[in-house]
């Protein structure tokens, strides 16, 4: 039973890129606080199979398979989405990329990519559902950040630059869009165990030299940041507005 304050009843949420990892994880609790959950990414059958899962559970859900980089895309899916199952009330900038390499190593190419995909595909995505929030004076916006913006270490500049363009964007949303009824904040995972860390996962050196400076002592869940992500979306976190709230188990405190 969720609590009132931090239920999700009667609220759209679409959170991209939630086949797998935090995205899913970010699903999986959106729809069991209440909310009707829109699975988004790029394999049509994996998001209706998605979908599907959580219906099995009980819960609400739905699928749209799109890139979130393709401007045209993005517009027929939201518009497809508010004809189906109603406009989104609430938007999970989650879907994510990486490429690690130094940063004289990078192509333009791959920069771009990185840099499309972190912060052009936000803006996409949350500009095709603003109009319809504004309209309903009632909005939640949450970017999936990461502690990279105030520790690139790993040979990641082009993430750690979209990253930190991410904290941004959600302070300028929350100015600009505050008056609307519209928040957005963003989370800052820190190490997370999914696809996305499999490499540095199956580094042991690495690992062990992590979890030293991690007072939790463990890597992090994808079912660790998705409560925050709820409490952002949920009534309760209704006056937090252009924050960056950090889920890394102390990984930045300790330094
Ligand atoms: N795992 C971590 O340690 C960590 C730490 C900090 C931040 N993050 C961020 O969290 C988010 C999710 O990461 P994750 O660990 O779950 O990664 P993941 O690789 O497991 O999942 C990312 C998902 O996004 C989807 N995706 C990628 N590009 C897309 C596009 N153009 N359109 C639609 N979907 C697309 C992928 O297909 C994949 O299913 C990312 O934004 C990532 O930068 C992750």
């Amino acid at each position: 039973m969720v609590p009132d304050q931090f239920s999700l009843a009667g609220r759209v949420a679409l959170v991209t890129g939630s086949a797998r990892g935090i995205g899913w994880g970010i699903a999986q609790s959106v729809a069991a606080a209440g909310g009707h959950v829109v699975i988004n990414d790029l394999d049509e059958a994996t998001v209706a199979g998605r979908a599907q899962e959580l219906r099995a559970a009980g819960l609400s859900a739905s699928h749209a398979a799109f890139d979130i980089t393709d401007e045209a895309a993005v517009e027929a899916a939201i518009a497809r989405i508010a004809a189906s199952v109603g406009p989104v009330d609430i938007l999970v900038n989650n879907a994510g990329i990486q490429r690690r390499k130094l940063f004289h190593e990078f192509s333009y190419a791959e920069w771009r990519a990185v840099i499309d995909t972190h912060l052009n595909g936000a803006f996409l995505v949350t500009r095709a559902v603003v109009p319809g929030m504004m309209e309903r004076r009632f909005g939640r916006i949450v970017m999936i950040g990461s502690i990279a913006v105030q520790q690139p270490k790993q040979a990641i500049s082009a993430y750690a630059a979209a990253k930190g363009a991410v904290n941004s964007l959600v302070r300028a949303l929350a100015a600009e869009l505050g008056p609307h009824g519209i928040t957005a904040n963003a989370i800052a995972p820190g190490f997370i165990a999914t696809e996305f860390t499999s490499a540095l996962q199956a580094d042991e050196a690495f690992t062990a030299s992590m979890l030293t400076r991690v007072p939790s002592g463990r890597w992090g869940q994808p079912s660790d940041l998705a409560p925050a992500v709820v409490y952002l979306a949920s009534s309760a976190g209704a006056f937090v507005n252009g924050s960056t709230l950090t889920v890394d188990g102390g990984f930045l405190a300790a330094g």
